[in-house]
């Protein structure tokens, strides 16, 4: 099976989490990405089922709204049964990097307000380690070289994403070769370095239930 195939398996056994779990009616959190983007387009199969949705990004708010699923602002939400977005990588114990798309702060926000955070990846995100894949961190424009120094203190190499502005018009810097023995320890560091917005470790609050798809089929694992 191609990597596309398996985002299709993953995201129609999300829908199927949704329609089998979530009580008519809901509102879900929805993430973004390339595996998010194949859940939005099964979800639309079941919308009737749905009151609407919480988008992530400017991008998934789109494509929520072509298949006419309305779309809340987060604001007006104070309960969530679940939230349903991919990952760049994911261990064992459901501690995940995300941002890879840059939507990290919105996917970090929409998933605490969600009971549960069903995570959907094909099976080459599953990893012992977190961070091969390097670390996004979004940051205030105007301390971009600060926030860097004090991440290569932290023994990361950082790269500016370049050409790349989020939907809250700061930047990415994307942390290169860290290994991440204790991923909470240092999620709760770099958010204790001044200009940064949020970081794409999802340690602290991790997924809830990992949908992961391989050739054999999609596991469930909790
Ligand atoms: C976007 C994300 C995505 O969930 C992550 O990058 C995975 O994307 P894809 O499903 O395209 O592999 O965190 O900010």
């Amino acid at each position: 099976m191609t990597q596309d195939e398996l985002k299709q398996a993953v995201a129609r056994a999300a829908r199927d989490y949704v329609a089998d779990h979530i009580p008519a009616g809901a509102i879900i959190g929805v993430g973004t990405g390339s595996t998010a983007n194949f859940f939005i387009d099964e979800l639309a199969a079941i919308k009737s089922r749905l009151e609407g949705a919480v988008a992530s990004s400017e991008a998934t708010r789109q494509r929520l709204e072509k298949y006419g699923i309305p779309v809340f602002d987060l604001n007006d939400v104070s309960e969530m049964p679940v939230y349903v977005d991919g990952a760049d990588e994911i261990n064992d114990k459901l501690e995940m990097i995300k941002g890879g798309g840059g939507a990290l702060t919105r996917e970090k926000i929409v998933a605490a307000v969600a009971t549960t955070f069903v995570c959907v990846c094909d099976q080459s995100k599953l990893v012992r380690t977190l961070g091969k894949f390097p670390l996004p961190v979004e940051v205030i424009p105007m301390a971009r070289s600060q926030v860097a120094r004090a991440l290569t203190k932290l023994g990361g190499q950082p790269r500016l994403r370049q050409g790349f502005v989020t939907d809250n018009g700061n930047v990415i810097i994307d942390v290169h070769g860290l290994s991440i023995g204790n991923a909470v320890a240092l999620e709760t560091e770099l958010n204790q370095i001044a200009g940064v917005v949020c970081n794409g470790l999802f340690a602290r609050q991790g997924a809830d239930v990992l949908l992961l798809a391989a050739a054999e089929g999609v596991k469930t694992l909790t």
